[in-house]
């Protein structure tokens, strides 16, 4: 039975809160210390034994697909359907019902989590029902989608974003699901539909009940630039282990500084460093820097509590702290690029620039030589 579980993975979404890095990239495509998001998420998938993913995609599926591919790298079908237009996150189940042969999983496309696929799928088998939620507590629901259940796990209400004092629980919907092909009867075709606000409260007013998951996992959603480098913090200070990934040979020779080890001159732990980064003498990286494949940081200049993309430089003297700089970013000498920061692709700093805390810089478009 496993060796024919299928997932559907929600791709489509234009990631607004994460721009300028989501203009060239899609966000399921940001690297997590160098490796694509979705890789890892297919990676965890396979490891559950799912051995077919469908890609609900519709913004910048060419870049997904011309690193993914048909998915044989990865040991994996994918298939990938695509959105003309944005479906919403049930519509977009609707819109690859034809692909759908049983249970399946449905992951949104920016959680990074420890959730164990497997539990979850023996915990579905165990319940019936029409499908399984995975929630997880947490501190503050008012920003998310509550969801209120019975003793026995029957799910009975969903609260969208409750005001703080008015929250009926403290276990929020953490997109992930597994669902019978059931669920997708109850979805109308051909418009946008929410699985949250539409979907879901509609089946809990039937009589096929669907089931909470909660467990104590790690759990991010990392659509959020402070979200993106928290995500990165986790994992350099181990409190996510990252899975093993399905293509392991595809990301050889990368290093990782733990603890005070440091092997590198010039690294101060934790970081996490891609191939080929080029440190020059005086060079600072860390603590809390992740460089990118072919990044170089030049003589007395400094990156730490930063994520940096493949082929960023950040010249000599140049300091970089709490920011994310997107691929082949180049800082130049003496500039100054502080918390919060986002800087788009091919972006330049010019030399001894201050860059204003939580800035977001694009580069600037070419122009036409007569
Ligand atoms: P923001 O614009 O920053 O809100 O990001 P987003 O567009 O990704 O939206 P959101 O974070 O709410 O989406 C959650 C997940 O659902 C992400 O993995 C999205 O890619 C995905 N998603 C959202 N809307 C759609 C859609 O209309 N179609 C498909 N296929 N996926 C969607």
């Amino acid at each position: 039975m496993e060796g024919c579980l299928q997932a559907v993975v929600l791709v489509g979404g234009e990631g607004t809160r994460l721009r300028p890095l989501t203009y060239g990239t899609p966000k399921p495509m940001v690297p997590i210390c160098g490796v694509p998001f979705l890789e890892r998420t297919l990676s965890r998938l396979k490891y559950a034994g799912v051995d077919e993913a469908i890609l609900a995609a519709g913004y910048l599926p060419a870049a997904i697909r011309h690193h993914l591919g048909d998915g044989s790298r990865l040991g994996m079908r994918l298939t990938y359907v695509i959105e003309d237009e944005p479906l919403g996150t049930a519509g977009a189940l609707k819109n690859v019902a034809d692909h759908i042969r049983g249970p399946f999983f449905v992951l949104n496309g920016d959680v990074l989590t420890s959730l164990d696929l497997s539990a979850m799928l023996a915990y579905h088998r165990e319940k019936g029902g029409l499908g399984v939620l995975h929630l997880i507590r947490v501190e503050d629901p008012s920003a998310f989608g509550c969801v209120v259940h019975d003793a026995d796990g029957r799910v009975t209400a969903f609260v969208e974003k409750p005001p703080r004092a008015e929250a009926p629980t403290d276990e929020i919907n953490a997109g992930t699901y597994l669902l019978e092909p059931a669920v997708l009867d109850a979805v109308p075709a051909g418009r946008i539909v929410s699985i949250e606000r539409e979907t879901f409260p509609q089946l809990v007013a039937g009589p096929i009940p669907l089931y909470a998951y909660t467990t104590e996992d790690y759990w991010i959603d990392i659509g959020r630039p402070e979200h993106y480098l928290q995500a990165h913090r986790d994992i350099l200070d181990g409190r996510l282990r990252l899975e093993p990934l399905a293509d392991p040979q595809a990301h050889r020779g990368r290093m990782w500084l733990r603890g005070d080890l440091d092997l590198q001159q010039g690294v101060q732990p934790p970081a996490y460093l891609g191939d080929d980064v080029e440190l020059a003498p005086g060079a600072t990286v860390g603590p809390y820097a992740v460089v990118g494949d072919h990044a170089r940081v030049g003589v007395e200049a400094s990156v730490s509590n930063s994520v940096l993309w493949a082929g960023a430089v950040v010249e000599a003297g140049a300091r970089v702290d709490g920011a994310i700089l997107a691929n082949n970013v180049r800082v130049g000498h003496g500039a100054n690029v502080l918390t919060g920061t986002v800087v788009g692709h091919d972006a330049q700093i010019e030399a001894d620039v201050v860059v204003p805390p939580h800035s977001r810089i694009v580069a600037e478009p070419a122009v036409a030589q007569t």
